[in-house]
C-alpha cells in the first residue's frame, strides 16, 4: 500500500526538506508547519504589528481580537467551558515551571508529589525542584512492559500525602496512552490537584479535558502544527484560582502603586509583558487548519502508517521496541549496536530522526539504556517515507553489525 499523505503538499517544510533530500520522521520533537500557518505570520506582520491588549488604534485592535480568537479556539479545540481557562505560555516548559512556582503555597514539609517513571524532564524537573525547596517527596509510579503505569501499584502509592499528580498523557519515548482517567480519580479521592502533560498527546485525536476532569492540562504549540514560542495552559477556573502569580510585569496589572500591586485573574494576570503574538495568531491558523480536515481520515492515516513501522521494525532481527506504543511514534534500540552510531549513519543518508535519551535520563536509566533510536510520524508522511526509512536502517545495520 502506498500510503500517500493527502495533506503533504499542505506542507511547504516537508517539501523543502524532501527536495533536499531530506526524510523528516521528527515530528514529536517539532512538527512541520501548513501554509496558512506561514501566511498567518507573514499576515500578521507584513499587515502591521501591533501589540495586544494596550492601545485603542486600529492595528492594536485588530492583534487583540486575532490574538483572542486563537484563545477561544483553542478552548473549543480541547473543550474547556470558558476561552478564559486558557492561559499562553512561551512553552510548554514554561507552563510547568508556571505551575510549579504558582502552587508553591500548596504544599507544606512531608507531602507528596507522584509522577510516572515516563515523564519528560519538563514535567519532572519543575516538581523535583519544588519538592527540594518545599521539603517534599517524589513519589515515581512504575510502568509495566509495555509502559503504561501500574494502577494496582498506583492505588498503593497515591495516598493521603499525595498532593499533586504530574503525568504525561502520551509518552514521548514510549508512544503509550496512560490510564489518565483512572489515575486522575485516585488522585481526586485523596483531593490531589491533577496536572497533565498533553505536549504529545493533543497532536493525536481529539480530547475532551473536561470529561478527562484534569486541574490543568499543558501543551505547546509547536508540536500541534503550530509556531514554537507559544504554550498553552488550560486549567479547571477553580484549579486557576489557586495559582499565584508568578512573573510580574506589565498588562498582569490591575492596580499598581511604588509599594504594592494588585493582580488581574487568568489568563491575563500569568501573561506578563509582550506575549508571543504572532505565534498565537498563527497557532489560530493551524486549528483552523486541522479543524478542516477530517479528523477520521487523519486517525486512520497516522493509524496505518504506524502499523507499517511496527511491522518493519518487528521483521528485522535484533531489533528491541521500547514498551508498545500505540501511536505516532516508535523507539527501538538494535542488539550490539549504539544508538548514536546508527542515528550518525541515518543522518549520513538523510533520515531525520531522533537518538538519544529524549529528555527523559531517569526513564533510560530505569531501562538499562543509554539511549534509543525514536521514529516519530506527522500527517505528512507517507509510505514512502518509511520505505527509505527502512532502506537506510538496513544498509546502516550493515555496516554495523
Ligand atoms: C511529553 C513532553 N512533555 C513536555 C515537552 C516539552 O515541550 P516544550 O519543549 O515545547 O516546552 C515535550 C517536548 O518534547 C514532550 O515531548
Amino acid at each position: 500500500m502506498p500510503l500517500n499523505s493527502p495533506w503533504r503538499a499542505d506542507f511547504p517544510g516537508i517539501l523543502a526538506l524532501e527536495a533536499e533530500g531530506q526524510t523528516y520522521l521528527d515530528s514529536a520533537a517539532t512538527a512541520q508547519k501548513p501554509q496558512a500557518v506561514l501566511d498567518a505570520l507573514l499576515d500578521y506582520y507584513a499587515g502591521g504589528a501591533a501589540n495586544v491588549h494596550r492601545a485603542q488604534h486600529l492595528p492594536g485592535e485588530r492583534a487583540t481580537r486575532a490574538f483572542e480568537a486563537t484563545r477561544g479556539k483553542v478552548a473549543h479545540w480541547l473543550n474547556a467551558a470558558e476561552a478564559s481557562q486558557v492561559i499562553f505560555t512561551r512553552g510548554a516548559t514554561e507552563a510547568f515551571n508556571l505551575l510549579a512556582y504558582g502552587l508553591e503555597a500548596e504544599f507544606q514539609a512531608g507531602d507528596e508529589i507522584v509522577v510516572s517513571a515516563a515523564e519528560h524532564h519538563a514535567n519532572l524537573l519543575p516538581w523535583q525542584q519544588l519538592a527540594r525547596r518545599r521539603g517534599l517527596e517524589l513519589v515515581v509510579l512504575p510502568l509495566d512492559d509495555r509502559g503504561l503505569i501500574d494502577l494496582e501499584q498506583a492505588a498503593t502509592l497515591i495516598g493521603p500525602r499525595t498532593r499533586l499528580l504530574a503525568l504525561s498523557q502520551l509518552s514521548n519515548v514510549l508512544g503509550v496512552w496512560q490510564p489518565l482517567r483512572e489515575l486522575i480519580a485516585l488522585g481526586q479521592a485523596q483531593g490531589a490537584l491533577c496536572v497533565v502533560d498533553g505536549a504529545q498527546g493533543v497532536v493525536h485525536g481529539r480530547h475532551d479535558l473536561q470529561a478527562l476532569d484534569c486541574d490543568f492540562y499543558v501543551c505547546s504549540s509547536h508540536k500541534l502544527y503550530g509556531p514554537d514560542g507559544v504554550g498553552l495552559l488550560y486549567g479547571r477556573a477553580d484549579a486557576l484560582r489557586r495559582v499565584r502569580h508568578w512573573q510580574f510585569g506589565g498588562e498582569m496589572v490591575q492596580l499598581a502603586d511604588y509599594q504594592s500591586a494588585e493582580f488581574r485573574a487568568a489568563p491575563l494576570g500569568f501573561e506578563a509583558g509582550t506575549p508571543p503574538i504572532a505565534g498565537v495568531i498563527a497557532l489560530g491558523a493551524a486549528l483552523d487548519y486541522l479543524a478542516e480536515l477530517d479528523g477520521a481520515a487523519v486517525t486512520g492515516h497516522e493509524a496505518a502508517l504506524h502499523a507499517k513501522l511496527l511491522a518493519g521494525l518487528a521483521a528485522r532481527d535484533g531489533i528491541q521496541l521500547l514498551g508498545a506504543p500505540r501511536v505516532a511514534l516508535a523507539s527501538f534500540v538494535v542488539d550490539g549496536v549504539h544508538n548514536a552510531d546508527l542515528a550518525q549513519l541515518l543522518t549520513e543518508q538523510g533520515i531525520a530522526v531522533r537518538a538519544g535519551h529524549h529528555c527523559a535520563m531517569p526513564l533510560m536509566q530505569r531501562l538499562g539504556l543509554s539511549g534509543a533510536v525514536r521514529v516519530s510520524l506527522g500527517l505528512y508522511n507517507d509510505g514512502a517515507d518509511l520505505e527509505r526509512f527502512f532502506a537506510a536502517l538496513d544498509a546502516s545495520l550493515e555496516l554495523l553489525r
